[in-house]
C-alpha cells in the first residue's frame, strides 16, 4: 500500500536558506531594476547610505502595485514560472523582489502607489 503524505515548507527556514542562493550585490540590484523595468519606469534612482544605519533603496516611476498585487509580491514564488508572461516582462520564478533584497540585508520595506489609469 503506497500512502501519499503532504510535506509543507517551513517557511521560516526556507527563507532564511534562500538568502544564501549566491547573489552578488551588483546581481540582486539588477534583479531589482528588472522590476522597475517591467513595469515600465523611466526613473529608476539607486540611493545607498553606509553610515551608521546603511540602507540601498531603488525608487522608480513604473506603473506600481495595488494593495492586493503587492501583498502577493512579497510572497515566495508569486506567480508560476510555467505561466504566460507579457514578452516584455523579465521576470520569472517570483522570486527576486525577496530573495535579491534579503540576500543583501534583514529588513525589507517595499512602499508602492499603482498608477492612475
Ligand atoms: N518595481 C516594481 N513595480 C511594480 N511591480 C513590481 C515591482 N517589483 C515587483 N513587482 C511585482 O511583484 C512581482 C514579484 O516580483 P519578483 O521579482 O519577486 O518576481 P518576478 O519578477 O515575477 O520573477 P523573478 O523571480 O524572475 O524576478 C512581479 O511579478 C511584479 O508583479
Ligand atoms: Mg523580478
Amino acid at each position: 500500500m503506497t500512502e501519499t503524505l503532504e510535506v509543507i515548507p517551513h517557511p521560516v527556514s526556507l527563507i532564511e536558506s534562500m538568502r544564501a542562493v549566491g547573489y552578488s550585490i551588483e546581481a540582486a540590484i539588477a534583479d531589482l531594476i528588472d522590476n522597475s523595468i517591467s513595469a515600465r519606469a523611466s526613473t529608476v534612482e539607486v540611493k545607498y547610505d553606509a553610515t551608521s544605519e546603511p540602507f540601498i533603496a531603488i525608487l522608480d516611476d513604473g506603473w506600481g502595485m495595488e494593495p492586493d498585487e503587492l501583498t502577493n509580491a512579497m510572497r515566495h514564488g508569486s506567480q508560476n514560472p510555467t505561466d504566460t508572461r507579457d514578452p516584455d516582462d523579465l521576470g520569472r520564478f517570483g522570486l527576486g523582489l525577496k530573495t535579491a533584497s534579503l540576500s543583501q540585508c534583514r529588513k525589507l520595506t517595499v512602499v508602492s502607489k499603482r498608477w492612475e489609469e
